[in-house]
């Protein structure tokens, strides 16, 4: 009987507790009560429908239903009373001229429970700005909005969503934590400058599944201060590969450790695993803990490099070693095709030589002779298959 009861009392309760789920997740459209319309420009709907769902109890979503829309710049602050979503299934289309955008064409604040969904594109409308600036040469487009950043999030998802040609970078993560970046493509011509993928920085808890990148820059680039980020069933080419770095260009960067690349795949790419530090740090810093497992390259530049005297545009004082302590870290299982001939290239700092660098199931093949290794100022442990052979 007490049995029967306390079944009966337990069901109901979740019953009560699913009705009030229910009625406490709301829609809010933008092409309803907020007056956006296709090929009008909806900051302004965007922004009122965010601010309702944000203050309103419960779970709610903004939807932005199919159709192509222009937006301007626009931010989604948090905190929000509750969970939160932005469901695009229709195309964003960003403002041709960057002047107005400043630092970021959408910016997503200090929300707790975000997710951003629904199938859509964010067109980042970089064509013409790419031509005007010419920072493929210079190497500075520090000037140029991202398309989309994350500040601060925590304990969201980022799904189901293509970026299409970003002005400079197609997503930028700061001070994220778990956060999971999943079913995304992202896509601007080999020839555009700066569009990195994702780029993240001083976050942690990150996963990034299942996406497709091609892009003009890293696929990924890790920077400073991140942790325990699982990178698993990227696509990465044509694109500059899987960096972590670059580092040590700044005063007192944060360490980054616990990374993990698996599963990816790599297509006439300029590198494939990447670790990058600039000569002359200003401060010392650390890069620890860094695993690269089942990848498979085709036509790869450099597929595995670690590169402590990354000095694009003769930006710094080359000869003066990097102060950033690469160690613990394992490449493995990874085969492919190598475009040019050092398929493994190794260059540490004379400063702080790297560390517990072991290598194992490598086979890469170069296209253009025989593939070799390359150590500088590490002592790698080799085992298992190893073609190219190990350097001494
Ligand atoms: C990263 O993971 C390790 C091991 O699970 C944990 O001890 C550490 O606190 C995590 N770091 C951050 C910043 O969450
Ligand atoms: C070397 O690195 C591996 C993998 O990160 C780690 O498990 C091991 O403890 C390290 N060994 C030493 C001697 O630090």
């Amino acid at each position: 009987m007490a049995l029967k009861f306390s079944v009966a009392l337990i069901s109901s309760l979740f019953l009560l507790a699913s009705i009030a789920n229910i009625a406490d997740s709301a829609i809010f459209d933008v092409t309803k009560s907020y007056g956006a319309k296709t090929n009008g420009d909806i900051a302004k709907a965007l922004t009122d429908a965010w601010k309702d769902a944000c203050a309103a109890e419960g779970s709610n979503t903004v939807v932005v239903p199919k159709g192509t829309y222009q937006l301007s710049k626009v931010t989604f602050p948090g905190p929000c009373n509750g969970p939160i979503g932005l469901q695009v299934s229709g195309t964003l289309v960003a403002p041709g001229n960057p002047g107005q955008l400043k630092d970021a064409w959408i910016t997503f604040l200090r929300i707790d429970q975000f997710t951003l969904s629904g199938g859509g594109v964010l067109d980042g409308n970089g064509e013409s700005t790419w031509k005007d600036h010419g920072c493929d040469k210079s190497g500075s487009c520090g000037t140029l909005p991202t398309s989309v950043r994350f500040d601060f999030l925590t304990n969201s998802v980022i799904q189901d969503i293509t970026s299409l040609n970003s002005k400079n970078f197609h997503f930028n993560l700061l001070g994220c934590e778990s956060l999971t970046m999943q079913r995304l493509t992202i896509t601007a011509p080999e020839t555009s400058p700066n569009t990195d993928g994702i780029h993240m920085g001083r976050s942690s808890g990150i996963t990034i599944t299942d996406v497709k990148i091609a892009t003009g820059d890293d696929c990924i680039s890790i920077g400073d201060g991140s942790e325990n980020v699982t990178i698993t069933k990227v696509t990465c080419g044509p694109g500059h590969g899987i960096s972590i770095g670059s580092l040590g260009k700044y005063q007192n960067e944060e360490p980054v450790r616990g990374i993990t690349v698996t599963d990816c795949t790599f297509l006439n790419t300029q590198n494939g695993v990447r670790i990058k530090t600039w000569p002359a740090s200003p401060s010392s810093g650390i890069a620890s803990n860094l695993h690269f497992e089942s990848i498979t390259m085709t036509n790869v530049q450099n597929p595995i490099l670690i590169d402590q005297e990354y000095c694009p545009y003769g930006q710094c004082k080359a000869q003066v070693p990097s102060k950033i302590k690469i160690s613990d870290v394992t490449f493995k299982d990874i085969k492919g095709t190598s475009a040019g001939p050092e398929a493994v290239k190794l260059a540490c700092s004379k400063g702080v030589p790297c560390e517990n660098v072991s290598l194992s199931g490598i086979n890469l093949k170069s296209t253009t002779g025989e593939a070799q290794a390359v150590c500088r100022n590490v002592k790698p442990k080799f085992s298992g298959t190893n073609n190219p052979p190990p350097c001494k």
